[in-house]
């Protein structure tokens, strides 16, 4: 069972610079964002179960709590700034994504709100707040996935590119 494969055959042909790299990249730009949304709502899940799950077990579960607030604090407070200095920015430029942007800033101010209780409330409601979080975190990031990245794709990709330059 011997098959040889001819490599000399394999075609080297050159891409086409001016339009199918770019839309290529443009797709890449935001299954890069969709991947890190991913990965954030795996974190939380993560971080949030486990303060509720040992606050069943202990009253006072100061090292599960301290996790998910420095989380929050160090990974989901920076997210919700860089997405409004870049992505919202662009997207808030568009006729069609004015409204839908000031929606969805409000949206990171409930976040936010929500994220305080997790670190100032008592043991208990604050890991109720932690739950409702991430249940929060889950819609909004499928808006952003499913409503805002489509938008840009289609309107402004270039300031899509842009925007997500600027991320780190
Ligand atoms: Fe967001
Ligand atoms: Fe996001």
């Amino acid at each position: 069972m011997t098959t040889t494969h001819d490599h000399t055959t394999h075609d080297h042909t050159a891409h086409d610079h001016t339009g199918h790299d770019h839309t290529a990249h443009v797709h890449d730009v935001a299954e890069h964002v969709r991947h890190h949304h991913a990965h954030l709502v795996a974190e939380l899940e993560q971080l949030s179960t486990a303060f509720a799950e040992a606050v069943a077990r202990d009253p006072e579960p100061a090292r599960q709590r301290a996790e998910l607030v420095r989380w929050i604090e160090e990974v989901l407070v920076p997210h919700a700034l860089e997405e409004e200095n870049g992505i919202y920015a662009a997207a808030a430029r568009l006729p069609e994504g004015r409204a839908l942007i000031d929606a969805m800033s409000r949206e990171h101010d409930l976040i936010r709100s929500m994220a305080a209780q997790v670190s100032s409330a008592a043991p208990l409601p604050a890991s109720v707040w932690g739950r409702a979080l991430y249940a929060t975190f889950v819609s909004h990031q499928a808006k952003e996935n499913e409503i805002i990245l489509p938008l840009m794709e289609e309107r402004d990709p270039e300031g899509l590119v842009e925007a997500m330059a600027h991320h780190h």
